[in-house]
């Protein structure tokens, strides 16, 4: 039991004995984002993974991101506060189903977003994540067809940006679907004066109304450069935490979802991210599990599309 524990000392002193870093996502909860070392978006965690000297990683996000970190770092043990804390992209995506489709489409360069289990990674030819998919899809020889998986939404955005036709994959984010164009416009009519930030896995619509489209430390920074005093946030709201911080004395709004008022569709929590408790974390490091294992073979074939993502910086 962890009953009458205080359970930020005790994390604190468990990262001091186990020589561990704690890596966060901005889609944590707040006093998560508070414990960790790092926080930042998928392409940061995934740098930091890289570059830490620590024996330990405890890594805050979903399971995608901490085997990403495995992947980079086979001789560290990477462990996540649960292990059941998934991606509906991730899961949208079955190595199977996509070899299959891979074979459908002969001679095409094939680029996948880190939200992928390592299986996909491995029939990859490159990785990308919100903050970097346009300088990765540059570079594809201009000419050479691209399969893009596994997040249409983002892939039509991305053909939309760079001029480049995709063959997209059909997959969702369950959160980012679920905001409501509708209910964004009305809150427009009550807040003229409101920018509007959208993650790039929101329907076309959604960002069609976007002031500012971008991966989360895109909308962190804007939320701070911007001279606007308020803002309606499209994203997993676990980010407003970080917003105010970096800006006080702005106004941050939830998007509003489809769902009914009050209920879990309309709050725009991720609830795989939310799986992550501060009594989960601490669990995990006391007991070092759940742990991130991967097969050799299958982690090396994952590691060169991923390499080559952080080698075009
Ligand atoms: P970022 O790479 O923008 O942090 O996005 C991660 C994610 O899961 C989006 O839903
Ligand atoms: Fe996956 Fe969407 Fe949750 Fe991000 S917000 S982890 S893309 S389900």
């Amino acid at each position: 039991a962890v009953e009458g524990l205080d359970l930020f000392e005790e994390i604190d002193r468990l990262r001091e004995e186990l020589g561990a870093v704690i890596l966060a996502h901005y889609y944590q909860e707040p006093e998560i984002q508070d414990i960790a070392d790092f926080i930042g978006d998928s392409l940061q965690l995934a740098r930091q993974a890289q570059r830490t000297d620590a024996r330990v990683i405890v890594f805050c996000g979903v399971h995608f991101m901490a085997e990403t970190a495995k992947i980079l770092n086979p001789e560290k043990t990477v462990v996540l506060p649960d292990l059941e804390a998934g991606c509906s992209l991730a899961d949208s995506c079955p190595p199977e189903r996509f070899a299959a489709f891979l074979e459908e489409h002969p001679g095409h360069a094939v680029v996948s977003y880190v939200n992928t289990s390592a299986a996909v990674k491995a029939l990859s030819d490159v990785i990308c994540t919100s903050s970097n998919a346009e300088k990765v899809i540059a570079t594809i020889p201009e000419g050479t067809p691209i399969v893009f998986a596994p997040d249409r939404h983002l892939g039509r955005y991305l053909m939309e940006r760079t001029g480049r036709k995709m063959v997209l994959w059909p997959g969702t984010c369950m959160v980012h679907v679920r905001f409501s164009e509708k209910k964004i416009r009305q809150l427009k009519v009550r807040h003229p004066d409101a920018e509007v930030l959208a993650h790039p896995e929101c329907e076309e619509a959604v960002l069609r109304l976007a002031d500012h489209v971008g991966s989360t430390s895109s909308l962190l920074r804007r939320a701070v450069e911007s001279p606007a005093r308020r803002f309606i946030v499209a994203t997993e709201p676990g980010i407003i935490h970080q917003m105010k911080k970096a800006a006080p004395g702005k106004e941050f709004v939830r998007a509003p979802g489809r769902g009914p008022e009050g209920s879990c569709e309309a709050c725009g929590e991720c609830p795989h991210m939310r799986r992550n408790t501060l009594e989960k974390l601490y669990r995990c490091m006391r007991d070092l599990r759940p742990e991130i294992t991967l097969d050799e073979e299958l982690r090396l074939r994952a590691l060169r599309p991923i390499e080559r993502m952080l080698e075009i910086g």
